[in-house]
């Protein structure tokens, strides 16, 4: 039985009138000008996302992916190379490393934080390895000041993947400056979202962003010489317009899920079936693109939560090195247990920055019910 409204894991634009009205008049500006493929609306949202991370250089392009495999190609990462990727990203960061003809080795991740740490990134070293991609996954920082050193130690590239966590700072610097370039997705649902595909690259290496644009568009400069092989991967003059109206409301808007997560973390203080995600370090910052609990009983939760209206997501069920894409690069034991243990126990709760105490309350009764249901009568439980 549902007691209200169903409460949706994120909520899309098209839920806030005033913003989609601003966002349709900054889509007929574009239309107006007959610009589509770069021009004005690309530069000037380039402009301002480099100004926002505080970082010279911003570089549009057409979806995260194409951002990893592009940063990917400029830093000079390709066949015979191996990079260190974290075992419970999103597909993409592994996809990217194969895309250009590397290779990637699966690091664990720490189990309360569930993100790659100096450790782990060390055990996963080979002597082939270039190059590292700490991924800041939902939105919670990385500790970066132990990979950076090691990073340095071992001479490898840094390339952050922040597509989950624009505008969290670690020791003060947006995420995605930290290491020679950073990567960001802008999917529609990610904290800083376009109305289709969208990606950036950001650097403060003059070098790296020159070879980012080069490749972005057929390696062309100027016009019909092409000096490199690159693809179409420019980001549209039509999502540049919808982010940069996004993106003047962006701090705000992180501020607004922060908030929303310290009080999902109250209600959930009196659960003994469900674990918080672990406190956000000194250093660090989260901007909760993703609310994640775990729970030895997910599937039976998640069912229970269905029934009262509550949708929840798996961020992700299956790890990169467990999936059949990826399965046949890892043989023998398994080199990433922790996320292997992981993806059996998470769940994502409903986070969006209009989340309302109203629902939070309910979020937390539901999973008080939960806990009951699991003390008193475990046979009952589905799953
Ligand atoms: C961590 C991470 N990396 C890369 C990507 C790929 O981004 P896109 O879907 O824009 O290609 C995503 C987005 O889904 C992501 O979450």
């Amino acid at each position: 039985m549902t007691a209200g409204e169903d409460i949706p894991l994120t909520v899309m634009d098209h839920h806030d009138p005033q913003l989609l009205s601003e966002l349709v008049a900054a889509i007929e500006e574009v239309a107006a000008t007959g610009a589509f493929t770069g021009g004005a609306a690309v530069e000037e949202f380039e402009a301002d996302y480099a100004a926002w991370c505080e970082v010279p250089h911003a570089v549009g392009v057409s979806s995260g992916t194409e951002a990893l495999v592009l940063a990917l190609r400029a830093l000079g990462v390709g066949p015979g190379d191996e990079v260190v990727v974290p075992a419970n990203s999103f597909i993409a960061t592994a996809e990217a490393v194969s895309l250009v003809g590397a290779r990637p080795r699966f690091a664990d991740v720490d189990a309360e934080t569930q993100l790659m740490t100096a450790e782990t990134l060390q055990q996963a070293l080979t002597p082939a390895v270039r190059c590292v991609i700490p991924v800041h996954l939902f939105g919670r920082t990385v500790e970066m000041a132990p990979i950076m050193q090691l990073a340095q130690t071992a001479g490898l590239l840094v390339l952050e993947d922040a597509s989950q966590a624009h505008g969290a700072r670690y020791r003060g610097r947006r995420v995605g400056t930290i290491g020679d370039a950073g990567t960001f997705s802008f999917y529609p649902a990610k904290n800083l979202g376009a109305w289709g595909d969208g990606g950036a690259v950001v650097t403060s290496r003059e070098d790296l962003a020159d070879r980012v644009r080069l490749l972005r568009s057929h390696g062309e400069s100027p016009r019909y010489r092409h000096r490199v092989v690159g693809t179409t991967g420019r980001l549209d003059a039509i999502q540049a317009a919808v982010l940069r109206v996004k993106l003047s409301r962006l701090d705000e808007r992180n501020q607004a899920r922060r908030l929303a997560a310290d009080r999902l973390r109250d209600v959930l203080l009196d659960s003994d079936s469900v674990i918080a995600p672990a406190p956000v370090a000194p250093d660090g910052d989260h901007v909760y693109h993703q609310f994640v609990i775990r729970t030895p009983r997910r599937d039976a939760v998640r069912d229970l939560l269905a029934r009262q209206g509550i949708a929840t997501g798996i961020h992700y069920p299956i790890p990169i090195h467990r999936s059949e894409a990826y399965e046949a690069l890892v043989e023998g034991h398994d080199a990433a247990p922790r996320a292997t243990e992981l993806a059996e126990e998470i769940l994502s709760l409903p986070m969006f920055p209009s989340l309302t105490g109203e629902q939070i309350e309910r979020i937390g009764d539901a999973l008080h019910e939960c806990s009951i249901h699991i003390r008193g009568s475990v046979s009952t439980l589905p799953g």
